[in-house]
């Protein structure tokens, strides 16, 4: 297990996170991915500690992948369902929080479709004195750190299973295509990429990726790029990741329609014949497929690491879930 000082009590976004902290975070992830490899897959690591899911937007992976890597800790979980809580009486969030608060939580996984709410109750938690630690788990088109990590590990295990670590993204070109505009988990991971010395390319129609997009770039390791066409993202490309088009947010006509996206921007065979010819294709689930990408393209483990990320998650959420825990060597 990775040495480590870790100082962050909350983890709600990547956009200052440090070298040392995304390769403590791959380092410990890499020793629990060991231990989920196993017949006896659990650690005493969080035993006595109780960790509440409070996911007030709908989540598959997310959501149980925080669960199971809780138990795999030995915490105790709490899931909370917002429609059968007392949010229907008119309860507010913060109190929702205190509630679980009031009954020893450790640790608070929150989801929800406004950006800002998991800072809100970690700002409060502090107010309180209260030691608990705020693991954001996606704010509206805010962020979405574990996602962020999962990505970046199932991509550096890649490169090397026994170390992943930052600096093996060296010189790699990587594409980012689709909405990003709507996506908290591209804001995630053009923190994490760029923190690397690796090429960030961003792709998609231009109301999906506004300029603005640009300022990500400033100061970081890596280079950020922007295009409104595939072909020059793609090309050389070491890892595409592709994004779904989160039809839910999008309240204007951004798009002509599905079936222009996926002829413009969709991921093929014959695209991905652009890239370096190991390209390797990542999508954070859920797929609408043949959209972003071709439904038997997804399907074809020679290109596709989509099961893979969800096996990453837990092994990078037990990572979380340990090092705001306490956890050392
Ligand atoms: C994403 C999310 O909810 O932000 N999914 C996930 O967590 N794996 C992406 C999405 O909804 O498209």
């Amino acid at each position: 297990m990775a040495t480590t000082t870790w100082t962050r009590r909350h983890i709600l976004s990547l956009a200052d996170f440090v070298s040392e902290e995304y390769n403590t975070v791959l380092q410990t992830a890499a020793s629990f991915q060991e231990v989920l490899s196993r017949r006896l897959k659990k650690v005493p690591s969080l035993q006595g500690q109780l960790v509440a899911n409070l996911f007030f937007e709908p989540s598959t992976r997310t959501r149980s992948s925080f669960e199971l890597a809780a138990k795999r800790l030995s915490a105790d979980t709490l899931n909370f369902a917002p429609g059968t809580s007392s949010l229907t009486k008119g309860e507010t969030i913060l109190d929702t929080a205190k509630t679980y608060l009031a009954m020893g939580c450790d640790m608070m996984v929150i989801r929800h479709k406004q950006a800002g709410v998991p800072q809100a109750i970690a700002d409060e938690m502090d107010r309180l004195d209260s030691r608990v630690g705020i693991l954001n788990a996606g704010d509206g088109q805010h962020e979405h750190p574990s996602q962020g990590l999962l990505d970046l590990f199932t991509i550096c295990s890649l490169l090397d299973p026994d170390r992943p670590h930052l600096e093996l993204l060296e010189g790699k070109k990587i594409a980012i295509v689709g909405d990003i505009l709507h996506s908290r988990v591209a804001r995630s991971n053009i923190w994490s990429l760029t923190a690397t010395g690796a090429e960030v390319h961003l792709a998609g129609p231009p109301t999906l990726v506004p300029q603005l997009f640009a300022d990500f770039g400033t100061g970081r390791a890596g280079r950020l790029f922007l295009h409104w066409t595939i072909e020059p993202a793609l090309q050389d490309a070491d890892f595409v990741m592709t994004l779904r088009l989160q039809k839910e947010r999008m309240d204007q006509n951004l798009l002509p329609s599905l079936r222009e996206y996926h002829q413009r921007f969709g991921i093929t065979r014959e695209r991905l014949k652009l890239c370096k010819p190991n390209v390797k294709v990542l999508h954070p689930g859920p797929v609408n497929r043949g959209v972003e990408i071709s439904s038997d393209l997804m399907d074809d483990p020679e290109f596709s690491l989509i099961s893979q990320q969800v096996t990453s998650g837990v092994a990078v959420r037990m990572a979380l879930l340990y090092l705001m825990g306490g956890g050392k060597a």
